[in-house]
């Protein structure tokens, strides 16, 4: 997620191909998390959606944090629409929003010490990040120059992976809470042998997360049905699509037939000091997919 490639997976990149892709009828996979309320025939989403994530978080954070929460993110429309439904979250569970910063998706590290100033002032309980991508990094970088302690106010986000905390630093990003639906520390066999085959390739030192996992099972899935239709005709390619199931490093996912989502799994993870995510909760199945969050109780896992 750190790289120049994180431009292109972003929301607002998605939305500007949205158009592309429906007028050629082709067929985009999307990899990774994202706000939810959209649908296109024309694009298949492996990532979770608010129903998988935020709902989750939410809870967590209320229960173990308090109710008064800060949002900070990159200033475009994930960021926004996810704060709008994390608002909607924390307003219907008697919580309160005491502030909310946006900053360009390039900003530099001085541009946070005016959001942690702000954020020392209106004493939150949590904070919520949505800063994407270089950035991600000078977020936590600056809340540990103000001697913050995550004990008691963390940073809760859905897009910190093990890459941004090996970027910033293990100590910087030690106790601070990301909600994905995997980790690398998830704990099946299918993802021992992934992050094994992950490593003999790429290194030890180079972590596995989210996203790439992600982009591994929507590729398995694209793989099969293509042996399934031999054909790249897009209709054929996306019915053959939906409903298929696949072991995936993060436990069993499928596509779901009405929304063209996947069933992912609801994971919150707390970063230890060596890199690596303890999981603190974890959904009893994957969660069926529900962009439009037509049904998002609080106890709604299923
Ligand atoms: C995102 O922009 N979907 C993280």
């Amino acid at each position: 997620m750190r790289d120049e490639g994180q431009r292109h997976y972003t929301s607002a990149s998605r939305k500007a191909v949205l158009p592309v892709v429906e007028r050629l009828n082709g067929l985009l996979w999307y990899p990774t998390l994202y706000e939810g309320f959209e649908f296109s025939p024309n694009v298949l989403y492996t990532g979770a959606t608010p129903n998988q994530n935020s709902v989750q978080l939410c809870k967590l954070l209320m229960e173990n944090f308090g109710r008064r929460f800060y949002f900070v993110g990159s200033d475009y429309i994930y960021p926004r629409e996810s704060n709008r439904v994390m608002r909607e979250l924390v307003h219907s569970n008697g919580g309160t929003v005491v502030g909310e910063m946006y900053l360009k998706l390039e900003s530099k590290r001085s541009e946070f010490m005016p959001v942690l100033r702000d954020i020392a002032d209106a004493q939150p309980d949590v904070i919520f990040s949505t800063v994407v991508g270089e950035s991600t990094t000078f977020l936590y970088q600056t809340y540990h120059d103000f001697g913050l302690n995550p004990k008691c106010v963390p940073i809760a986000s859905l897009t910190t992976t093990e890459a941004e905390i090996r970027a910033m630093g293990f100590d910087v990003g030690e106790g601070h809470y990301t909600a994905a639906s995997y980790f690398q520390g998830v704990q099946t066999e299918r993802n021992s042998r992934f992050v094994s085959r992950y490593r003999e390739r790429y290194g030890d030192d180079e972590p596995t997360n989210m996203c790439l996992e992600a982009s591994y099972f929507q590729v398995n899935l694209f793989a099969r049905a293509l042996e399934r239709t031999n054909s790249l005709e897009t209709s054929l390619l996306r019915n053959s699509v939906m409903g298929a199931e696949f072991n995936a490093p993060q436990g069993a996912v499928s596509i779901n037939p009405l929304w063209g989502h996947a069933d992912v799994w609801a994971r919150i993870g707390r970063a230890n000091r060596q890199g690596q995510f303890d999981i603190v909760y974890q959904s009893p199945t994957n969660v069926k997919a529900d962009p439009y969050l037509v049904s998002h109780g609080f106890g709604h896992d299923r």
